[in-house]
């Protein structure tokens, strides 16, 4: 924490009082939307989060670009854009599971995250990480593990709130993980999934459909604790968040071989 930016410093104290504001209405929401889809729910929790992360940002670093989901894009000339998930895990928030998370990462020159920290309240666990820094759980060092064959290894995924011609094809690829690995997990907080490869509970993440800020700071996380983040294909990983393939490196390859097979083309 010592040789941490104010930065970071700014965004732990940032995440956690935006956690007692989601955990004030943990168990307790009064109301829930609907927005894309009748699956995809927006609370309370979800605004008031935003609006004071939002508030706090333009306080400390007023000139400064934000990029938060509900809000949209609120951007400056300056070189330095916070991306925001206020809340994220939604569904398991209105349905009193305790996997959702706070997510703030920071972005230099339009580049890649500088700065994350993923914050779970229920839990109050704060993951966080800087450029060439390494990835901390609470002040302890992270590192994703040592697998390396997928039938030795448990992954985690994800699925959009939009059922569209790509979903069936998720699911072919979902039943090949499974056949594969130890297991696939959908805990349904991207944030999260990308911190628990960082701190070895999955081998390896991938999903699609995403938006910047729900990898934005846990692709830095995952990271920073060793891991390989790149698209489905090994190339560069896509900020927009349309495909992630998050590993601890070592099964990266046989995951990759199998994300860009040609019966799964609609994804390429
Ligand atoms: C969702 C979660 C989920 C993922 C969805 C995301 P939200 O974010 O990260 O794990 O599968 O695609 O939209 O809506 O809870 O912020
Ligand atoms: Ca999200
Ligand atoms: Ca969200």
């Amino acid at each position: 924490m010592d040789n941490s930016s104010s930065f970071l410093k700014f965004a732990i104290k940032v995440a956690k009082e935006a956690g007692k504001i989601q955990m004030k209405y943990f168990g307790n929401i009064s109301s829930i939307e609907k927005k894309s889809t009748n699956i995809d729910l927006l609370t309370n929790a979800d605004k008031e989060s935003e609006e004071f992360i939002i508030k706090k940002i333009r306080t400390t670093y007023p000139n400064h670009s934000i990029l938060s989901e509900e809000a949209g894009n609120l951007s400056t000339d300056s070189e330095y854009l916070w991306v925001i998930d206020p809340l994220d895990g939604t569904t398991n928030f209105t349905h009193n599971l305790p996997i959702f998370a706070v997510s703030i990462g920071l972005v230099k020159k339009g580049v890649k995250a500088i700065c994350a920290v993923v914050y779970n309240p229920a839990a109050n666990k704060c993951f966080y990480a800087e450029g060439n820094k390494g990835a901390f759980l609470d002040e302890k060092p992270i590192q994703c593990t040592s697998s390396d064959t997928l039938s030795e290894s448990l992954l985690v995924t994800g699925f959009p709130y939009l059922h569209d011609n790509k979903y069936n094809i998720s699911f072919e690829i979902f039943k090949k993980f499974y056949d594969k690995t130890r297991g696939v997990r959908r805990l349904g907080a991207a944030s999260l999934d990308l911190c628990f490869v960082a701190m070895g509970r999955f081998d390896g993440y991938y999903e699609y459909s995403l938006k910047p800020w729900d990898i934005c700071a846990g692709s830095l996380i995952a990271t920073e604790a060793g891991a390989r983040v790149t698209d489905w294909d090994n190339s560069k990983l896509p900020t927009s968040g349309s495909r992630i393939l998050a590993t601890n490196g070592l099964i990266h390859k046989e995951m990759v071989s199998i994300l860009t097979k040609k019966e799964y083309s609609l994804f390429f």
